[in-house]
């Protein structure tokens, strides 16, 4: 069930209660600039500030970013390090402005074996210190991979002792709820890269060409417009 808000939501009528983003292109956003891939993750996570907090004006009510895959390891040690380095800088300054900050709520999803202990830090000091915020969560899916999501939810199960399974009980140990209604595909590829693929069961999809870096509000309204006219079925 998509999400219907009256107040705050800029005029949609229906609004995705779970968006996905998958943030792509920055690589070949600083390529077309003659610059380091990682200009273009530093640009991407410019971005990402601002269309996160322009979710939270529209009232949506949870949005995952994918911002780093369980695969993105296999990159040049550079690109990881800056990559790091953007999540750690973002938390400080989120820390530093946790008074006067959005209303939004931050959750990562993820595994956290492997990630710098400080970075887990100061990702659970977030988590701690926002959870009571009113507004929309931000899920920022970090050494994330959907099908380690599932495969870690049916180890949880059988831990406890679960011998026959059911979709309830994976939909009870994934890392975030409800179902996603719309992931946005920006650059131009269409393909889910191990993506919330749990919660992707009955998503829309939309794509474009614009690379991350310029991805523009006008973008995210371009996609919800377009979600909002979608007839959705649910195989039924
Ligand atoms: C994929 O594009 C993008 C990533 C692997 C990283 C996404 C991360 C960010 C945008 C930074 C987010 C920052 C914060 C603070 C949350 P690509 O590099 O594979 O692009 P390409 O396909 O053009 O090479």
């Amino acid at each position: 069930m998509a999400f219907q808000k009256k107040e705050k939501n800029g005029g949609f009528s229906v609004l995705p209660r779970h968006l996905g983003i998958i943030m792509d292109g920055n690589g070949r956003w600083a390529k077309k600039r003659g610059l380091p891939r990682t200009a273009g993750h530093r640009a991407g996570a410019d971005v990402f500030k601002d269309i996160s907090k322009e979710c939270g004006k529209l009232g949506i009510e949870q949005v995952t970013f994918y911002a780093f895959s369980t695969e993105n390891w296999k990159r040049p040690k550079e690109e990881v390090d800056t990559l790091m380095k953007l999540f750690h800088d973002f938390l400080i300054t989120a820390r530093k402005n946790i008074e006067e900050s959005d209303d939004m709520k931050i959750k990562f999803i993820g595994e956290r074996q492997g990630l710098d202990p400080e970075l887990v830090s100061l990702m659970e000091e977030a988590e701690i210190q926002t959870a009571e915020k009113p507004g929309t969560l931000i899920n920022l899916a970090i050494n994330y991979g959907g099908r380690q999501e599932i495969v870690s939810a049916v180890n949880r199960l059988i831990s406890h002792g679960k011998t026959k399974i059911t979709e309830q009980d994976i939909s009870d140990n994934v890392y975030t709820l409800p179902d996603c209604d719309l992931i946005i595909r920006p650059s131009g590829e269409h393909r889910l890269s191990n993506f919330l693929l749990w919660q992707a069961a009955y998503s829309e999809f939309w794509y474009s060409d614009v690379l991350w870096p310029d991805f523009k509000k006008k973008d995210l309204h371009k996609a919800l417009r377009d979600f909002e006219s979608r007839n959705r079925r649910f195989g039924g």
